[in-house]
């Protein structure tokens, strides 16, 4: 067997339950850096008055950076809730607003929200296990922990994608998801 000279581009190995990848580095996000992503301000500092959970984290692993390449991202999206609404990711448009991205589920139950850049609206798809979510370009998106156990995927992407959260951060996402009556429920933003 010939020996791989160059390993790290050509095989990662990770693990699902700690959320990471051999020798990647990895992004926490806890409840204090999503100031302004949840629709009860008042539910985010009461919570954050309590505590600072790690709210998801994201591993990465990025082997070259042309513009062929593909980069991946293993998220682990924590279980719970701010007021009514779940757990959620930042959420973002490529600044490559062209990339689409695959989303592979592998643990958990939840959804994608989507919001197509250029026309009004929101879709919600289902994340569950051995399941995939196609992401197009210019569409803004964020995932959202419905279930009671982490919600563990993998992103895969272009290398030259890159990630714009300024749009969501000014506008946020036109929809919230909510727990009612502990079913997911899609509503318009108030
Ligand atoms: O690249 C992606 O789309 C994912 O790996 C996300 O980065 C991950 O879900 C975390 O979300 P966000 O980047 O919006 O914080
Ligand atoms: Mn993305």
């Amino acid at each position: 067997m010939s020996t791989i000279q160059d390993a790290s581009r050509l095989y990662s190995k990770f693990d699902p339950r700690t959320g990471t990848i051999d020798a990647a580095p990895r992004l926490e996000r806890r409840l204090a850096d999503l100031r302004g992503c949840f629709h009860d301000a008042q539910a985010y500092e009461r919570a954050l008055e309590q505590d600072n959970p790690l709210v998801y984290s994201v591993a990465s692993v990025e082997p070259a950076d042309g513009s062929g390449d593909l980069h991946c991202g293993l998220g682990v999206l924590q279980p719970g809730l701010i007021g009514n609404e779940y757990f959620l990711t930042k959420g973002h448009l490529h600044t490559w607003r062209d990339a689409a991205e695959i989303y592979i589920c592998l643990s958990g139950e939840g959804a994608m929200l989507l919001e197509d850049e250029a026309s009004p609206g929101s879709r919600l798809v289902p994340m569950q296990a051995n399941s995939i979510v196609y992401v197009p370009g210019h569409t803004a998106h964020r995932t959202i922990n419905t279930g009671n156990e982490p919600l563990v995927y993998l992103g895969v992407y272009p290398a030259t994608a890159g990630h714009d959260y300024q749009a969501i951060s000014r506008r946020n996402f036109q929809s919230v998801v909510v727990s009612r009556d502990g079913h997911p429920c899609l509503l318009p933003r108030t």
